[in-house]
């Protein structure tokens, strides 16, 4: 048997490497606190729930249309007309199991050998993963160089050649929570201007999880790429349905036809009740976003002090996402030797800067997405070890 050279160039996510030892050492007897996830503790609001149960009592068992059901596809455009002021057609609304196959589809789209494709890094592993996948060259951009993991338009700019098609923005960002603001989008767009065969794929995943009220300057308020523009986002963070596989896109019209067949050719729809779950979630009220975002809040503040205050740790102040990204140099390890300390010594899981990339060799990635106590105990049973 053998397979093809690219299934053997995809990457994974370290995750689940890290998720299969915490398992094996709770089997063991051992309490961990994992604090690696990517998802949060809180559950879909109730109102999600009974619209999925109602639509599957109702006999909504069949297909639907592979970009979508029309009705949440409207319910898309609503949301981003009232959120962001900008018409978007539902038909140019993608409906997704989840937001990793818009990413899986827009790298497909535009990677393969001889074109470059430019990344950030630290960053999500998918996107390193998908491209080494089609045979396109991975070009990234570091963003260790700024201490608050910020974008620096010019860098990326400098890294645009004939051969990129595609520039993979992430805002705001895993694994570091770092949120960049208008301003220096408007640099990064006013320069992208000159490149007019270049697609921008913007990762706005966690466009609602933004604390200091504090707005997403999403790509959506620039017209001038809707041509080529490809927006991925979804229910997963902002509804905590991680587990509903629910995502939605926005392509430039020129390439739905593409995507349609990329469904037809993969999922066919997907899942009907937890299409009418998406409706409830985005026509519906929204106050578990506010107690949840105010809750993540006080949680951010409380695993930053706390990080702090240990022993050769430096760490910024996340802008978004719930995720924390401190420095560990000071403590004389790498990143991936302070994560199997603290797991084996302390029994806190976390992921190694390493996971995100080539960059971040001295930092650690924290979810903060959990109990005040979980993050309070993990905090004082590392402070023991590194004492
Ligand atoms: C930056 C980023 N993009 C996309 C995704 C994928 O989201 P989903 O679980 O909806 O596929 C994640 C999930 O962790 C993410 O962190």
């Amino acid at each position: 048997m053998k397979i093809t050279n690219s299934v053997n160039r995809l990457g994974s996510e370290a995750v689940y490497t890290i998720f299969a030892k915490t398992q094996k050492l709770i089997k063991q007897g051992k309490k961990i606190i994992d604090l690696s996830l990517g998802q949060s503790d809180f559950k879909s609001p109730q109102h999600v729930v009974d619209a999925a149960i109602k639509a599957l009592k109702d006999g909504h068992h069949g297909y639907t249309l592979p970009n979508g059901l029309i009705e949440c596809r409207e319910s898309v455009s609503r949301k981003i007309k009232s959120l962001y002021k900008v018409n978007i057609s539902p038909e140019r609304i993608i409906i997704m199991p989840g937001g990793k196959p818009t990413m899986y589809y827009a790298i497909s789209f535009f990677g393969e050998h001889g074109s470059e494709i430019i990344y950030p890094d630290p960053g999500f592993p998918i996107y390193e993963s998908m491209i080494n996948f089609t045979g396109a060259k991975a070009v990234s951009y570091d963003l260790t160089e700024n201490k608050d993991f910020l974008i620096n338009p010019d860098k990326i700019l400098s890294l645009i050649n004939e051969k990129t098609r595609l520039l993979i923005l992430n805002n705001p960002h895993n694994p570091t929570g770092s949120f960049t603001e208008k301003k220096v989008i408007d640099k990064l767009v006013e320069g992208l201007k000159k490149f007019t065969n270049l697609a921008i794929l913007s990762d706005e995943v966690y466009d609602r999880l933004i604390f200091d009220n504090r707005e997403i300057p999403t790509l959506l308020n620039y017209p001038e790429l809707y041509d080529r523009l490809i927006i991925l986002n979804g229910w997963s963070k902002t509804y905590a349905m991680t587990g509903w596989r629910l995502g939605w896109s926005v392509w430039p019209e020129k390439l739905i036809e593409h995507v349609f067949k990329f469904c037809v050719n993969s999922h066919s729809c997907v899942n009907t009740p937890a299409q009418y779950g998406a409706i409830a979630a985005l026509d519906g009220p929204e106050n578990h976003l506010k107690d949840m975002m105010k809750e993540f809040d006080i949680r951010r503040k409380l695993i930053v002090d706390g990080l702090r205050n240990l022993k050769g740790v430096e760490c910024s102040l996340p802008g978004g996402s719930f995720f924390v990204f401190p420095n560990i140099k000071k403590t004389g390890m790498n990143g991936a030797e302070f994560t199997e300390k603290c797991l084996n010594e302390a029994g806190v899981a976390m992921i190694p800067g390493t996971a995100f990339g080539k960059y971040a060799t001295h930092n650690v990635r924290f979810n903060f997405a959990t109990s005040r106590e979980n993050i309070s105990t993990a905090i004082e049973k590392i402070d023991k070890i590194l004492k």
